[in-house]
């Protein structure tokens, strides 16, 4: 099953309250750093996959295509352009976050200079499923971001939201230039395969650092908390085992699981992201 549907570039800005970067979520400084250092990522992340679908973009022929590539461009510079401030809020705390991303960039650094164009869209690919299953599991149960502080919340249901929406751009992408052949299905598995190796190596001494630098190390409650969360009830990685091996089925394609109802609420999230837009005294005298 295939939905039809055009990424939307939305400028949205969340004054993030920055103080609050280290317990945004519910469940304490343990899930919140869990998603912090997922956020050290996107910035420099998305830099690349938009330099690696713009590569091949002038060989599109379909027009629908060239659309969605201009639209997933465009979502993928506003998400970078948020986490940067994201991750400010962690380097004014005293956090990593700095050098963690210096790491991530040298990394990418690497990969653009060393490795070929094909080889890039295909890593692109394997990290755009990987961010889409992720996302799935944000929308897919309210308990994930249940009783966060409002504008994280938001800001990481908008980027759940804009990465289903736009999940099968860079995928068609590289079907329609590099092919859908055996060559090309070997290419994709094997960077699915490393791309979730490397960030999974990367994510999890990064939290392990950013709970540390915050002081809560030995908060052995905070922990389970945290574990229970990722992996017991309700499970946020348990949950994306399965369509994470979806991705090596030989027919596979990101709309085979349509969950596309779920950007059935983005007018009005962009609704009341724009209160907060306005209400700055939110943001600025919490601050
Ligand atoms: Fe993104
Ligand atoms: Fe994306």
């Amino acid at each position: 099953m295939k939905a039809t549907i055009q990424p939307v570039r939305r400028n949205l800005e969340f004054n993030l309250p920055k103080e609050r970067i280290g317990d945004w979520h519910a469940g304490g400084a343990h899930i919140s750093h869990f998603f912090n250092a997922l956020s050290i990522f996107f910035p420099d992340g998305e830099r690349f996959f938009i330099d690696s679908v713009r590569h091949y973009r002038d060989r599109i022929k379909d027009g629908e295509l060239k659309q969605s590539v201009r639209g997933f461009i465009g979502q993928e510079a506003m998400h970078g352009r948020e986490h940067e401030e994201y991750n400010d809020a962690l380097v004014e705390k005293g956090l990593p976050a700095d050098r963690y991303g210096r790491i991530v960039v040298g990394l990418l650094k690497f990969f653009s200079k060393f490795t070929p164009k094909a080889s890039q869209l295909a890593g692109t690919i394997a990290l755009e499923h990987l961010t889409a299953i992720l996302a799935h599991m944000v929308l897919s149960n309210p308990r994930f971001l249940e009783g966060a502080e409002p504008r994280y919340g938001a800001l990481w249901k908008w980027h759940a939201m804009e990465e289903t929406e736009h999940k099968a751009v860079a995928y068609d992408l590289y079907q329609q230039v590099l092919g859908g052949g055996i060559l090309g299905y070997i290419q994709r598995c094997t960077a699915l395969i490393m791309a979730t190796t490397i960030f999974w190596i990367m994510v999890i001494p990064f939290h392990i650092g950013l709970v540390r630098k915050d002081g809560q190390l030995f908060n052995i409650a905070g922990w389970v908390k945290a574990m229970n969360f990722l992996w017991g009830s309700p499970g946020f990685l348990r949950g994306t085992i399965l369509p994470w091996l979806d991705y090596f089925k030989p027919g596979f394609h990101p709309w085979d699981h349509d969950n596309a109802h779920y950007l059935d609420g983005i007018d009005s999230l962009v609704d009341q992201v724009n209160t907060f837009s306005d209400d700055t005294s939110g943001a600025s005298a919490a601050a």
